[in-house]
């Protein structure tokens, strides 16, 4: 909240509702101006809606934020003075065995935040490549035996297709190496970015951010992986993905965004006590210039 330096009637955007933490911290700052726009792919974030005539709930992908700014903001051209991103699954999610994101529960293989998207994550264990299965494993999962563990799938599923999260982890025991829930939940968090193309959607995010905030508006982005903490560092740094200024043919590069903390801010050891999940979290402020 700190770093959004809220103007109380101020317009913003939340494009990870969840279950409307973050959204409600927001509110309660706002006055009777300000206006919230709050995304989340999932349908069942729509539970956690407050009744607030402040709060316009989009329940889209945040890779289409500029387009449903536009058909559900009349005056979205004017501009944003700041967008939320709390990126990853919620503790709901991973908490709801049917949806097959824990490694505790037995669910079908399915992963998806919108239930719209048509592949799951037995989709993808059943008909990718051991190359394509290696890439997820190794870039997403950052497995050191990720060639291993992708020959294993693809030898395994000709005796059956993977069905269901517990079958699957019994299948590929033999891989496991190290601390056993965290392999699995490696395996797992690698598959949930494959099926619900989480690098992508935050790069449009990124790309469409500057399109989006005013001049001084804040872009805050809270990451769990380190791919997404270097997609975010490099947008902020050079406007692209690839972190390469570009510079015009005067050799001038025009910033995008000034960075507020060089070093993303992390969770102190007495909040990782109180709450395990802020482990991995990495928080970056940039302002539109
Ligand atoms: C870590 S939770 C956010 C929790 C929230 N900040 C709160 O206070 O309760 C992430 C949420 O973002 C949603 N989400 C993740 N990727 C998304 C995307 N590309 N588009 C829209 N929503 C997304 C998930 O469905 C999930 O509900």
């Amino acid at each position: 909240m700190n770093a959004l330096e809220i103007n109380p009637s101020g317009k913003y955007i939340d494009v990870t509702f969840g279950g409307g933490g973050h959204s409600r911290a927001i509110l309660e700052q706002l006055n009777s101006d300000g206006k919230l726009f709050a995304f989340d792919q999932d349908k069942d974030a729509v539970k956690n809606i407050v009744d607030d005539e402040r709060l316009t709930f989009v329940p889209q992908n945040f890779r289409h934020l500029h387009r449903f700014l536009k058909v559900y903001d009349a005056d979205s051209a004017n501009g944003y003075n700041g967008i939320l991103a709390d990126l990853g699954i919620s503790s709901y999610q991973i908490d709801t065995p049917e949806r097959g994101f824990s490694i505790r529960y037995e669910a079908n293989l399915d992963m998806r935040m919108d239930v719209s998207l048509e592949t799951t994550a037995a989709d993808i264990l059943n008909t990718y490549s051991a190359e394509q299965l290696q890439n997820i494993f190794s870039s997403y999962g950052e497995l050191r035996n990720s060639k291993t563990l992708a020959e294993l799938i693809v030898k395994e599923r000709l005796n059956a297709p993977f069905k269901t999260t517990t079958d699957f982890i019994s299948r590929i025991d033999s891989c496991i190496r190290g601390h056993r829930p965290r392999y699995l939940a490696q395996v797992f968090q690698a598959l949930r970015m494959e099926v619900n193309q989480e690098m992508n959607s935050l790069e449009e995010l990124m790309k469409q951010s500057s399109e989006v905030l005013a001049k001084g508006g804040r872009m805050v982005v809270l990451t769990y992986h380190s791919l997404e903490d270097r997609m975010v560092k490099n947008f902020f740094k050079a406007g692209n993905a690839s972190g390469e200024e570009e510079k015009d043919l005067f050799g001038h590069s025009e910033k995008i965004f000034t960075l507020v903390n060089k070093k993303p801010i992390t969770a102190t050891e007495e909040e990782i006590k109180e709450n395990p999940r802020a482990r991995s979290a990495k928080l970056r402020i940039a302002i539109k210039n």
